[in-house]
């Protein structure tokens, strides 16, 4: 029997070796959060350039009576990709001491790191943390009261997923949570391409180095032979995914090998790392309703930039 930390690491390296192999070089962009890329990830959230963890770290603290009322109370927080979980603070400080909060991340180490910092500032909180994939079909342990569980989705990382798989991730989130359920979900919106562009590109370089340590860890994990000093970051706008790319270019021509693999690079060839798409309110209702959600309440910050979605099942 395999416990979980095996089977990630497998499908790390089938997810690198097929990535590779296509036409499009890509790599999943799960694979950035070993325990550098989750702390490049936290630095990311305060640089000057990111927009998204401000914005909506300011619009759930100006509706924060609004935001934990629709959670409901004696609730089972179920948390997708909690990451540091410091926007989830905000609403655990609201919450009765009757909750549950499980938090689920596929970064297993940093999420036990999470674990004990929220356990150590809310005492009287019960945790129970999932380290589990969420692009994957699982289950919600038993002991998970079933009677208001409210899926948690902060930081636009549903913008991660194609709209396939957000609409399959939503499908599941229904599933976990039943009729008696409610989500709240974090989403990034559309707006003027720079302002996106410098997010994910930011000038101090942290965006850059989130990218090549996915080189790194490939080298440390899977035992390659990258040269992260042969390739740079690129962040670009796909219009036709409504997403800003993020990319790895080959400086030069190059040859990497990985487990009896060789992979060939053309001078200026890429590996596609992430997509991060935007949405608007209305294809993003037309999203949830797609997995038998509704749209019942919407939080937006003054310049529209991110929105906060309250979602009821639609039966
Ligand atoms: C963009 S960060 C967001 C972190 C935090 N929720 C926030 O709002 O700042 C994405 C988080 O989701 C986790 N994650 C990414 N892909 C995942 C997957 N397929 N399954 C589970 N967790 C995943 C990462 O480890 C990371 O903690």
């Amino acid at each position: 029997m395999h416990d979980v930390a095996d089977l990630i690491d497998t499908s790390f390296l089938t997810d690198v070796l097929m990535g590779l192999s296509g036409r499009q070089k890509s790599i999943p962009c799960r694979w950035f959060y070993d325990d550098r890329g989750s702390e490049l990830f936290e630095d990311i959230t305060r640089l000057a350039e990111y927009y998204p963890t401000r914005t909506e770290t300011g619009i759930i603290q100006d509706n924060i009576q609004a935001i934990a009322g629709f959670a409901g109370s004696e609730i089972a927080l179920l948390e997708y990709g909690a990451g540091a979980g410091i926007k989830t603070e905000l609403l655990l400080e609201k919450m009765d001491g009757n909750c549950l909060y499980v938090p689920i991340d596929i970064a297993g180490d940093f999420l036990n790191q999470t674990v004990d910092r929220i356990r150590a500032k809310f005492p009287a909180l019960r945790v129970r943390p999932i380290t589990s994939d969420f692009t994957i079909d699982f289950d919600i342990p038993d002991d998970v009261p079933t009677e208001r569980r409210v899926g948690f989705f902060p930081g636009s990382t549903i913008g991660n997923l194609s709209a396939s798989e957000a609409r399959t991730f939503l499908g599941r989130m229904r599933r976990h949570v039943g009729r008696s359920g409610a989500a709240i979900i974090g989403v990034d919106l559309k707006k003027d391409i720079g302002t996106i562009i410098a997010a994910y590109d930011d000038s101090l370089g942290v965006t850059a180095a989130f990218n090549l340590n996915l080189l790194t860890r490939i080298n440390r994990e899977l035992g390659g032979n990258f040269r992260p000093d042969l390739f740079e970051h690129r962040a670009s706008w796909n219009e036709t995914d409504g997403a800003v790319e993020m990319h790895l270019v080959s400086r030069v021509e190059q040859s990497v090998t990985l487990a009896d693999h060789r992979f060939q690079f053309e001078a200026g060839e890429t590996i596609h790392t992430e997509s991060s798409r935007k949405y608007d309110p209305q294809s993003f209702a037309a999203l949830a309703d797609g997995a038998d959600w509704v749209v019942d309440r919407t939080w937006m910050d003054a310049d529209r930039k991110f929105a906060i979605f309250g979602l009821r099942p639609k039966s």
